[in-house]
């Protein structure tokens, strides 16, 4: 497994594999890797010959009072596990490497951006975006592979390589989940014991949702069953409880009738976790 911390060596290697005619992928990644990172690693390796992972705490989409200086960290337990699953090459820059000095350009989905979790995070998808076009510009990949539980971030991440007519294709993979249900997440081990025993409520109140949703009820009455559920978790403040166009991520009203998603944010002490699942009524389902 090659190790590139510049990006003049990670493009190099991409650049040797293609004249081979390989094709390669990337599993852009903030560290810290859970079975969930591998899963995405595990996609990436059928969709291409050769996989590279990124492992970079990308300062630009944290806020000024958002974890960034707290996020866990542990490269050599990393690294230990990309080599199990043979991944070919991981890129770990340093924040200077990625940004140097003086960068002044940004890309941003403004219309996605600014909704739900953006409207919450101010600039958060704006640092997304931008590292992640960077991301592609370093690392010339022909496909990258996104979670699905960050539903948000990969639409933004759709858009953004259509409307730009960026030359790759981007792949979207399930949400792992912990035995209780819980959605696996780097953020998960700074929960307390009390806290990590109430986070499944997150996931619980997603399944009651698709019950729910199965006898296409009214928005409201999905919302408060979902609600109702997470009031289970009292050390949970409830920050969004969102179900919108699966594919638009628009605002629904009334009657449930097509495909929506439910995007769930719950901070639990300083950690925020997210969660998100695809409901229909049963007519739509196969
Ligand atoms: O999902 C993440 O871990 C990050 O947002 C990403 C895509 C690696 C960009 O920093």
């Amino acid at each position: 497994m090659q190790i590139c911390a510049s990006k003049k060596a990670v493009r190099e290697f991409t650049l040797q594999q293609r004249k081979a005619g390989r094709r390669v992928a990337l599993v852009p990644t903030m560290g810290y890797l859970h079975d969930g990172h591998m899963s995405l690693v595990r996609e990436a390796k059928r969709r291409a010959d050769d996989v590279i992972v990124s492992i970079f705490v990308n300062p630009t989409q944290f806020g000024p009072n958002e974890d960034l200086a707290t996020y866990p960290r542990d490269p050599d337990r990393d690294l230990a596990l990309l080599e199990a699953e043979n991944v070919a090459a991981v890129f770990m820059p340093s924040v200077d490497e990625m940004y140097g000095a003086g960068g002044d350009t940004y890309v941003e989905v403004p219309g996605l951006s600014g909704i739900l979790q953006g409207a919450l995070r101010p600039g958060h998808f704006r640092g997304v975006s931008t590292v992640v076009t960077k991301l592609f510009n370093i690392v010339l990949p022909d496909v990258a592979v996104f979670g699905e539980k960050d539903y948000q971030q990969l639409a933004v991440i759709r858009q953004m390589v259509r409307d730009l007519d960026m030359p790759l294709q981007i792949v979207g993979s399930p949400t792992v989940r912990e035995a209780d249900g819980l959605a696996m997440s780097s953020r998960n081990v700074r929960l307390s014991d009390e806290q990590r025993a109430q986070a499944p409520a997150l996931s619980r109140s997603l399944t009651a949702a698709a019950e729910a949703a199965k006898s296409g009820p009214s928005i409201q009455s999905l919302e408060l069953t979902i609600r109702s559920v997470l009031e289970q978790a009292p050390l949970g403040q409830v920050e969004s409880v969102d179900i919108r166009d699966a594919h638009t991520l628009a605002p629904l009203e009334g009657v449930l009738e097509g495909e929506a998603v439910v995007l769930l944010a719950v901070r639990f002490g300083g950690v925020l976790l997210i969660d998100q699942r695809v409901i229909a009524p049963s007519q739509m389902t196969a």
